[in-house]
């Protein structure tokens, strides 16, 4: 059991993020990933199709031996996690939130930014997070409309993303916000962008740490930490372009990355 696979899977290629954080945090450990790019954004879909998705994620996870699912999508988690849970009770899922506590906590301000997608600024979920941290707090939450795409298509250095997240940050620094919560997994591939336009007086921060921490965490607890000493394996799976996943991730010898029909 405990050589078996951590599953993860986001909607395309943003929750390797997530899996960079995961696989440099637990080296033993042997991973699978699914970038669901064929069916990406899911920030502009119902709940109920961001819950068929999650689904059909987690059964190819399943499939493929996985002990644990990692769900590295803050739109996927925000609407979905709850259903899996339930769903699949002897699984144990990790999913991403926007990290508002600690921007919330650390801000001098008192006026926090939040990037992320449609779904998940209008989840229930992240309603009741915001409610909970940020009492005296401003929160200018902005939907990141077309970012997703842009990455999915390869283009994180391209002058139309460099004008489009301008669009989203400078209402953000005209509001004085001394913290930028990167609320989707795909957002951390954009930090160098972002440094471009934000003095540093403004803290970006991601939830990706606290996720690979949160998944070692609740590996110990259930005793699935693989403590074989093989050298760990990992496999990453795209039912879209798999140029653009290979030339995120940068895969060495123990990697591949491959197409998959799911
Ligand atoms: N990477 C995703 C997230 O964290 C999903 C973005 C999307 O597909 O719209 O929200």
């Amino acid at each position: 059991m405990q050589d078996k696979a951590i599953g993860i899977f986001d909607s395309g290629i943003g929750g390797t993020s997530i899996w960079k954080e995961i696989s440099s945090l637990l080296p033993n450990e042997n991973t699978v990933y699914l970038a669901d790019s064929k069916y990406a954004p899911y920030g502009k879909r119902s709940k109920n199709e961001i819950i068929e998705l999650s689904i059909k994620n987690t059964e190819k996870l399943l499939e493929l031996n996985c002990k644990i699912i990692v769900v590295a999508c803050n739109t996927a988690t925000t609407n979905a996690i709850k259903t899996l849970r339930s769903t699949y009770e002897n699984i144990n899922f990790i999913g991403i939130e926007p990290a508002i506590k600690p921007a919330a906590i650390h801000s001098k301000t008192k006026k926090i930014g939040v990037l992320a997608t449609k779904g998940t600024l209008s989840s229930e979920l992240f309603a009741k997070t915001s409610d909970l941290y940020t009492q005296n707090i401003k929160v200018i939450e902005v939907i990141g409309t077309g970012l997703v795409e842009l990455i999915e298509a390869g283009k994180i250095d391209s002058p139309e993303m460099y004008t489009l997240l301008k669009s989203y940050i400078d209402p953000m620094i005209k509001k004085d916000i001394d913290y930028l919560v990167l609320g989707c997994s795909h957002y951390p591939y954009l930090i160098s962008v972002l440094k471009k336009m934000l003095s540093n007086k403004v803290t970006i921060i991601d939830s990706g740490e606290a996720v690979a921490r949160q998944t070692k965490a609740i590996l110990k607890a259930n005793k699935l930490l693989n403590s074989t000493a093989n050298k760990s394996i990992h496999t990453l799976y795209t039912n879209g372009n798999v140029d653009v996943l290979k030339d995120i991730i940068k895969p060495d010898s123990t990697t591949t990355v491959s197409i998959l029909d799911f």
